[in-house]
């Protein structure tokens, strides 16, 4: 009999539950009898015992619907070690629910910060399996997360409805695509969606060499143009400023957003009329393509053949389009960052789309 717990953590993402029930069918398949418990809103639940047992139906018919059916919360990996309002101990209950139900292992989908807290959980002395989510693919240790592939897909139908309103309008349009402080959500949803121009944080850009791309455009005859803008992308300009006087400024902004701030300079500097769309968390929603139903439920059958076979302490990556294992020491605290080098963004460039470098 093994005894599995299983959480969901951070920001939600599409493919959770298709991964949940690719580790559940998994498991449930073998010859070892199976207990699910399910931990409700990520580490709360853990930390305050927060769960229910799960059998096999509460998997079925899930593989397409997009959320987590455990919901989610963000438990900022520094205050894990601080004592909650009432002086609770969070690692200590951590342990202490792991250990009141027996568990063999506990499987933790999550992106960024809770790999450090899985990794810290692990090195507390407790089995964790990981799976990677995340719509910004920005974990380390893996080609890809799931959820990311299903946010291209809404982020580039985004800039394919801005195309036809730009064109009638001969406006500037601006579509601003999540992805926290890395670009590949941008760079895909741009590239694919023919964007003319796109700003990521791994780019720095000169806001006189997007007015002068803008600007050649209509010399060129073409009445306007799309801007995929990362949330996190950043002038060279800001670049130089120091941590606390960049926090400062987004304090003090009188911007909603780097996009709108983008907005203004350019209609300053153009007397174009530009317009900004933010597809916000849109992009996080609804079910996840076929793409991410696959990949997810090839992580998760493959987290299952692991904790068949009691190898724990990893997260289940992808390289070269095979799953690996990854010690989770290696994928905590690191972030896979777009290269300004990467022959995508070379390529991008090679059709003429411009990074305002
Ligand atoms: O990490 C996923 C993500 O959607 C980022 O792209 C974005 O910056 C952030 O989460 C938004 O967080 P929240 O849902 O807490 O507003």
């Amino acid at each position: 009999m093994k005894r599995i717990g299983m959480l969901t953590s951070g920001g939600d993402c599409q493919a959770l539950n298709a991964a949940m029930r690719g580790v559940v069918k998994a498991l449930l398949n073998g010859e070892e009898q199976v207990e699910i418990y399910g931990f409700e809103e990520g580490y709360r639940g853990l930390i305050y015992g927060n769960y229910r047992m799960l059998t096999g139906r509460d998997f079925a018919g899930i593989l397409t619907k997009g959320g987590t059916i455990l919901g989610t919360s963000r438990t900022p990996f520094k205050l894990m070690r601080e004592p909650d309002e009432n002086g609770l101990d969070k690692v200590e209950a951590m342990k202490h629910n792991y250990y009141k139900l027996n568990l063999d292992c506990l499987v933790i989908l999550g992106g960024n910060g809770t790999h450090k807290s899985a990794n810290m959980l692990k090195g507390e002395g407790l089995n964790i399996v990981t799976l990677p989510k995340t719509i910004d693919n920005d974990l380390w240790g893996t080609d890809m997360t799931f959820g990311f592939q299903s946010a291209v897909n809404i982020a580039t139908d985004a800039i394919d409805y801005i195309h036809t309103t730009a064109a009638s309008h001969g406006r500037v349009f601006i579509v601003e695509v999540m992805g926290h402080k890395v670009g590949w959500l941008t760079l895909n949803a741009g590239i694919a969606g023919g964007a003319d121009i796109i700003l990521i944080p791994e780019i720095p850009y000169d806001i006189k060499k997007v007015v002068n791309a803008i600007e050649k455009r209509k010399k060129n005859g073409s009445s306007f143009t799309i801007l995929a803008v990362a949330e996190g992308a950043i002038s060279k300009e800001d670049t130089k400023l120091s941590k606390k006087e960049l926090k400062e400024k987004h304090k003090n902004a009188k911007y909603p957003s780097v996009s709108y701030e983008i907005a203004a300079k350019i209609q300053e500097k153009t007397g174009q009329e530009v317009r900004v769309t933010v597809p916000g968390h849109t992009q996080r929603g609804g079910s996840p393509c076929p793409y991410d139903r696959v990949f997810a439920t090839r992580l998760g059958t493959e987290a299952a053949k692991l904790i068949k076979n009691g190898e724990y302490g990893y997260m289940i990556g992808i390289k070269n389009r095979e799953l690996v294992k990854v010690p989770l020491e290696e994928v905590a605290g690191k972030l896979k960052m777009v290269s300004p080098d990467a022959s995508i963004v070379q390529e991008a460039k090679a059709v003429g789309i411009k990074f305002g470098d």
